[in-house]
């Protein structure tokens, strides 16, 4: 055989070798094919193609705004895939809290448009906390709705850690300070106030973990004090309910808004 045969005989064996990985790659989108819309699932395989994800398994959660999967990275490791609901979303309470956002100047008013400028919040706010030492799911990509990030939990059994409100807290009072220092450290380091936070917005792993953080706003925010005092009282009632001796949410607020940034 001439050498020119060969070199096209390996290219063309190359070529079926990826044909079939790319087959095998898309059968692992099975699962969630006729749930996803196609655009999504465009952006699914763009994913795919970029080497970040390589298959989606179940859902960890189903919510009004957007859908967590268990996804694989080409590691093979696990990671958290939360895909924000275009077409059905509601999206009148999210203008409240990123009209005026110096990083958000045209804010899109058709959902299509807005969904992904909501994601991309909670990719830009997810970088912050954590450049900032406060633990959340560390951010990895983002295509329009689809958001990837770290999978919190018992990675080797693809376990998603529990909610907060879920477990046996083994030190209330201590988690609870924790906690409180988490909201401190996001107010003074990262600049955010979270603006969703409660007992259903802390994953715990060995330690509370803040998530869902698209809503978090700058300090520049013209609500962010009364955002900061609403996370205040939930997690002071939460830790009320359990027993624990909690300082009044507004003295907290003070003394957090008093020590400003640093
Ligand atoms: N990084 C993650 N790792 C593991 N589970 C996650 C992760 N992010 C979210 N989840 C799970 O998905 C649920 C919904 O995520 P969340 O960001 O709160 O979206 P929403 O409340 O808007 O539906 C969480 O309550 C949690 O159980
Ligand atoms: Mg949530």
């Amino acid at each position: 055989m001439k050498r020119a045969e060969k070199e096209y005989e390996r290219y063309q064996s190359e070529l079926d070798n990826r044909r079939m990985k790319r087959r095998k790659d898309v059968d692992e989108f099975k699962v969630v094919e006729g749930v996803i819309d196609p655009p999504t699932l465009k952006i699914l395989y763009k994913l795919l193609n970029r080497g970040i994800i390589k298959a989606l398994h179940g859902a960890i959660s189903t919510g009004k705004e957007a859908n967590v999967y268990r996804g694989i990275d080409s590691d093979d490791h696990p990671v958290a895939v939360k895909i924000y609901r275009v077409s059905t979303a509601e999206t009148d309470f999210m203008l409240e809290y990123i009209i005026g956002d110096p990083r958000f100047k045209k804010v899109k008013r058709q959902s299509r448009a807005l969904i992904p400028q909501w994601a991309m919040k909670e990719f830009v706010n997810l970088k912050r906390y954590h450049g900032a030492g406060i633990r959340v799911p560390r951010p990895i990509d983002i295509e329009r709705n689809v958001l990837i990030m770290e999978f919190i939990g018992d990675v080797e059994q693809t376990l998603p850690a529990p909610l907060l409100k879920n477990v046996e807290i083994p030190s209330p009072v201590d988690t609870f300070n924790e906690i409180i220092d988490m909201i401190e450290r996001g107010y003074t380091k990262a600049e955010l106030v979270h603006a969703d936070l409660s007992e259903y917005n802390i994953l715990w792993d060995n330690g509370p973990v803040f998530i869902d953080v698209s809503q978090s706003v700058l300090l520049t925010h013209g609500n962010a004090k009364k955002y900061l005092l609403r996370d205040i009282q939930n997690i002071t009632h939460f830790f009320t309910k359990l027993g624990v001796a909690t300082e009044d949410p507004e003295n907290i607020a003070r003394q957090i808004i008093a020590e400003g940034v640093s």
